[in-house]
């Protein structure tokens, strides 16, 4: 099937390449003349594993192709809205920005019959207006959203734990005909192996796009409950990766996304929680998500919290000590720094007065493009060379292998502060560290 993927960003490329992977014939659509260079050479323009492999498998294929002008889209049977929804400056509220940019612009090329299907995360109400906008020209919306992972993309978007339709449906909630024939277009898109084995969710636009903000807002809602239960063992002496355990293994709880530590950034989380409660205040009813600024609250603390441990192990004060922070990346396998945890902490600590140095094994470009005042490393060796603590921020599998006779070799003072409570405390005190962690005595 011809189709078109408008917006090439973390999710587009994917998205794209994914889709050409599967057999269909795809054209991508970006404003950003260098990005859609980049992916007709067949590079990826960031960092996600398995991406690179896949526009390689596909660039032989001749079935992915980029553009930077909307009317490529013209032809295709279904065209993906993919574009991004970041923070609105200075607001909670989600700026719609590209969504409209993108929807008015392709609207001209919009055929009767075509599906236009939702991708982006959007404040509820969004698929209702772009539907009413798309009367007259024959063709449908359809609310998907997408729920990948930066690091696991390629993954999630080839095998989802689900898929989600948002149809057009009737004054009982059933899809109308029009919406039925969606499905089935929808249904071939995603065709084996996709779907094989793929739980379906066929739904209304509104149930749509609240799965996609409810699942991050219980995720962000997981990792801030564990992360206020490391507030109580900071204040009893408890050690909350062994209450983490303890209570994961209740099924009803599960042990995934109960890791304590300085907590979630990137380009999800954090502004989808925000914009969740902005539209929850708009819709009456701002009191169901109030406690959303808990979430938000305890994460953000935990930041500040890092840089008093450190203060700690300086023996009160950090103004002129050189502190090495080993990760620049959200998170590990990947090189997006959107709302960093671990760059919010070194920017926090350079403001105050320390040297501070920051290494990463793929963010470091970015980073310093955002951050330019901080100094960067190449590789740990530089980062920690005469460094008074070290901190790890994002857990690098290289970070957490680190051996700590090696770095104590090189580093000043042997005080590390573990973000992500994925060092082994006795084998670093064992050699002659300070190990200080997030909940941890
Ligand atoms: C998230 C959702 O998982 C995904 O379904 C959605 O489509 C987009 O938002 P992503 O932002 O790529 O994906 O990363 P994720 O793996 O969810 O991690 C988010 C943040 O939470 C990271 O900063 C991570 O370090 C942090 N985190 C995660 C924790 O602090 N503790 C955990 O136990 C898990």
């Amino acid at each position: 099937m011809r189709l078109s993927v408008i917006g090439c960003g973390y999710l587009g490329a994917v998205h794209a390449a994914s889709m050409a992977h599967l057999g269909h014939e795809v054209v991508g659509v970006d404003v950003d003349a260098r990005k859609v260079e980049q992916l007709a050479s067949g590079t990826a323009p960031f960092y996600e594993p398995g991406l690179p492999e896949l526009l390689t498998d596909v660039q032989g294929t001749g079935r992915l192709t980029f553009s930077t002008e909307m009317s490529a889209a013209a032809g295709a049977r279904v065209h993906f809205l993919c574009v991004g929804t970041p923070q609105k400056h200075g607001e909670f509220r989600a700026d719609l920005s590209y969504v409209d940019a993108a929807f008015t612009a392709l609207l001209p090329f919009v055929q009767p019959g075509d599906l236009v299907v939702g991708k982006s995360t959007v404040p509820v109400g969004t698929a209702e207006d772009l539907a009413a906008r798309l009367e007259g020209t024959g063709a449908t919306l359809v609310w998907n959203p997408e729920f990948l992972r930066e690091g696991f993309a390629v993954q999630d978007t080839l095998h989802p734990d689900r898929l989600v339709y948002g149809l057009p449906t009737d004054g009982d909630g059933e899809p109308t005909a029009e919406g039925v024939r969606a499905r089935e277009v929808l249904d071939e898109v995603y065709a084996t192996p996709l779907a094989d084995d793929t739980p379906l969710v066929v739904t209304d636009y509104a149930t749509a796009q609240l799965v996609k903000v409810a699942a991050n807002s219980f995720l962000a809602t997981k990792i801030s409950f564990i992360n206020a239960m490391a507030e109580l063992c900071e204040a009893t002496g408890a050690d909350v990766t062994r209450l983490a355990d303890a209570i994961g293994y209740d099924a009803r709880i599960g042990r995934r996304f109960l890791n304590a530590g300085l907590g979630f950034g990137g380009g999800c989380l954090p502004k989808d929680i925000r914009a969740f409660m902005a539209r929850a205040g708009e819709l009456g009813v701002d009191q169901a998500l109030s406690f959303l600024k808990e979430v938000d609250s305890i994460n953000m603390r935990r930041r500040v919290r890092v840089v008093d441990l450190v203060r700690e192990v300086c023996n009160g004060s950090i103004v002129g000590k050189r502190v090495a922070v080993l990760g620049a990346a959200f998170k590990p396998e990947s090189d997006d720094i959107r709302d960093s945890p671990a760059l919010s902490v070194a920017a926090q600590m350079q403001l105050q007065g320390a040297h501070v140095t920051v290494t990463d094994p793929q963010a470091v470009a970015n980073a310093r493009a955002k951050w330019p005042d901080l100094r960067y490393a190449a590789t740990v060796e530089d980062a920690v060379a005469g460094a008074d603590v070290v901190v790890l921020a994002t857990e690098w599998e290289q970070y957490r292998a680190l051996d700590p006779q090696t770095v104590g070799a090189l580093v000043a003072q042997k005080a590390v502060v573990d973000g992500r409570n994925v060092l082994d405390p006795a084998s670093w005190r064992a050699a002659g560290w300070t190990y200080r962690a997030l909940g941890r005595p």
